[in-house]
């Protein structure tokens, strides 16, 4: 197969068929891609010191695509170290991360098919609600007109396009993370970190948002990371649930929700259905059980 961009593939699928002096023809191996597509990030072997301090011990994980995974564990377990160094804001000590099977340091973390949403909304106070959601784009070179109707549209699917010209002072606390989430999927990634975004707001405000980012899912078929303090909103946006037990933090268990998002889909319900308690109970049960040991 001759003539492909070689910036789409994992550079593990791609070999070099033969090269003249100015011309060179690249092969793919369809099998390995179509590997590797499925399994957007895997970690094997990743552990992280501090000094002295082990925080995480070896930890293995392969998320699906399109999947979404909730993180939960005890306050100082690691959660947010795991999330920098999934999104290669900070190197491991030992171990490797695959982004779609290439190893992330060889990607590099400009890459645009990642966002990443902390627990501050983190906007540039001189800036508007559109020039905020338009930073990226920006930064990525793309024209100036171009990139505020980009950036007016994801607005339209947060909700906030008649907020455009405000600034982020005359925002509520919902409303800046909204702009936050808006900016992280304005590049349409394909991977998304979100580390405890929804912390700080009243309950109606966090449904409300819990709601949108998984209709964001479904629109961008983004594979979600959600770090959260919250049991209910892991089990609500999980497609499974990983369990981090702490002092090193280690897997402990990983739970699969495989109803959690075909109830939310079929009905409005999910939030009192049975199905959604149990799984909050499971759930519970297990962090109580590794929070334990
Ligand atoms: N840059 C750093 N230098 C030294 N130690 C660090 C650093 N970042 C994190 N740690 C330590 O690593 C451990 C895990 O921190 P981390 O922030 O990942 O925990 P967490 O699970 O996200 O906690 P929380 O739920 O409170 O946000 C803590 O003991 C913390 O002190
Ligand atoms: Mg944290």
């Amino acid at each position: 197969m001759g003539n492909v961009n070689v910036l789409d593939y994992p550079i593990s699928t791609i070999s070099c068929e033969h090269e003249n002096n100015d011309h060179r023809v690249f092969h793919v191996d369809r099998e390995v891609y179509s590997d590797s597509i499925k399994i957007p990030l895997s970690l094997s072997g990743i552990s992280k010191s501090y000094g002295s301090h082990l925080v995480l011990g070896d930890i293995d994980l392969q998320i699906p695509a399109g999947k979404s995974i909730s993180i939960i564990g005890a306050s100082g377990s690691g959660k947010s170290t795991l999330l920098r160094i999934m999104a290669n804001i900070e190197l491991p000590t030992s171990g490797q991360i695959r982004w779609w099977g290439n190893d992330s340091r060889i990607l590099g973390s400009t890459d645009r098919r990642l966002g990443m949403v902390f627990q501050d909304a983190n906007l540039l106070p001189w800036a508007n609600v559109l020039q905020n959601v338009a930073l990226p784009l920006r930064l990525q070179g793309m024209p100036k007109a171009i990139a505020m109707k980009a950036s007016f549209e994801i607005l339209e699917v947060v909700g906030l396009h008649q907020k455009d010209k405000l600034f982020p002072r005359e925002l509520s606390g919902g409303m800046k993370m909204r702009v936050s989430i808006a900016r992280a999927i304005v590049t349409k990634p394909n991977l998304l970190f979100m580390d405890e975004p929804f912390g700080a707001l009243d309950e109606i405000t966090r449904e409300q948002l819990n709601d949108d980012m998984l209709r964001i899912r479904e629109e961008l078929g983004v594979t979600i990371v959600l770090v959260t303090h919250s049991i209910q909103e892991a089990v609500y946006m999980g497609d499974m649930v990983l369990v981090l037990k702490a002092n090193p933090g280690r897997v402990s268990e990983i739970i699969e929700l495989p109803k959690a998002f075909d109830f939310w889909r079929n009905s409005d319900d999910y939030r009192i259905s049975d199905a959604y308690f149990n799984n909050v109970r499971i759930v519970s049960q297990a962090l109580r059980k590794w929070s334990e040991r």
